[in-house]
């Protein structure tokens, strides 16, 4: 069943390309002269009107997909999103308007909290108040669930079954599905035009052999990593913008299942505390990518060698300042900026199996952990 993988967590991230693909196809499919957008979801039509607010509630790895969610639907189409613990919302729920859509995103379809806090909003919207009129979404990679019982609104999202506890494939998918919702808003709302639209969707088109490409080259890099790091205590993980999730997510992958100390950062805020930890002893690896903020990841990065941190860069350049900060590269393919956190995450999730196989640990079931939590 592992197809010649060692873990089922390795066969899922080689996955990753298929994954993409199926979501490019199921997703991406709307062109037509008279539609009003290039993406199909299936979602009703009133779902999109008059959306002021969105607030999203979920755990783990999906809240680091829906902070990448967050950034696409503001940075596209221009509606405030706010995403919240799911386990804190539910005690501590924001105030809405009557147009707030709320999504929540869990591949299981099972975490306890994230279902809890949609219920609390779907008794909101149950009750007398008017202001609770907007609508529940559901992404998920089960629509078959206790998620896909409750809302009434479900992305499904196209990763297939995965075995490993660590979240691989499912983030990726959940990705796709955070894409093709801010591109289907952006279209309606007509917030970016026909040709920024398209140059995107392009784009996303060409990832799955970009993955691939960055397999290709990863594998062999992360694991001569692992094997320096394989008895390494703590590690950093900075990035800015939209790879600033993509830090947070391989800091945890790091930590589920090598059971490493691992943080992740934006690249601005380790001057404000954070710092105080490098030493040579604490490696940093920095998500470089051009764009808005790639100058300022540098000088942040720089900022870390010279408290002696040995820094691995995830970066497609390779030559300049990039070349002398970095001590190590991950390669990643020159992408547009926006596009980036589905490469970026690869050389993370590669670095986090190696380092934890060559600790000799069971990767496809860490202690502590289950794949979906139905407890609070
Ligand atoms: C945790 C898992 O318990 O649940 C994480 O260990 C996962 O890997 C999180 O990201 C959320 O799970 P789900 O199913 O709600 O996406």
């Amino acid at each position: 069943e592992k197809q010649g993988f060692k873990h089922f967590m390795l066969k899922e991230i080689h996955e990753q390309p298929g994954v993409v693909r199926a979501s490019l196809d199921a997703y991406f499919n709307n062109f037509g002269e008279s539609s009003e957008s290039p993406i199909n979801l299936g979602l009703p039509a009133d779902l999109y009107n008059n959306l002021e607010q969105i607030q999203i509630v979920a755990c783990g790895t999906s809240w680091h997909a829906a902070l990448i969610g967050k950034y696409l639907i503001e940075q596209l189409a221009g509606i405030s999103t706010q995403v919240h613990y799911a386990s804190e919302y539910r005690y501590a729920p924001s105030p809405v308007t009557a147009n707030t859509l709320i999504i929540g995103v869990t591949q299981s379809g099972e975490t306890a909290d994230t279902l809890a806090a949609l219920a609390m909003e779907k008794e909101r919207r149950q009750g007398k108040e008017p202001q609770y009129q907007g609508q529940l979404l559901g992404i998920t990679n089960r629509s078959e669930s206790s998620l896909g019982d409750m809302v009434p609104n479900i992305i499904s999202t196209l990763a297939g079954i995965e075995i490993g506890v660590a979240a691989t494939k499912t983030f990726t998918a959940q990705l796709m599905a955070f894409y093709a919702l801010a591109l289907d808003l952006a279209a309606r709302r007509q917030t970016v035009s026909k040709d920024t639209l398209e140059k995107i969707i392009n784009g996303l088109r060409q990832i799955p052999k970009e993955i691939e490409a960055t397999l290709e080259t990863q594998e062999r890099l992360t694991e001569q990593l692992a094997h320096e790091f394989a008895e390494t205590k703590d590690f950093i993980f900075v990035g800015r913008g939209i790879n600033f999730p993509i830090a947070l997510e391989g800091a945890l992958k790091l930590k589920e299942i090598s059971y490493i100390h691992a943080e992740g950062y934006p690249a601005g805020e380790m001057k404000h505390g954070p710092i105080a930890l490098l030493d040579a002893k604490v490696p940093v690896v920095a998500i470089a990518i051009p764009g808005s903020v790639y100058e300022k990841v540098i000088s942040n990065a720089q900022e870390a060698k010279a408290r002696d941190s040995r820094l691995i860069g995830v970066t497609p350049v390779n030559d300049g300042e990039a070349a002398e900060i970095f001590n190590d590269l991950l390669p990643v393919s020159d992408v547009e900026e926006l596009l980036s956190p589905i490469l970026t995450v690869v050389p993370l999730q590669l670095l986090a199996y190696h380092i934890a196989a060559r600790r000799g640990l069971d990767v496809d079931q860490p202690r502590n952990l289950a794949k979906s939590v139905t407890v609070e």
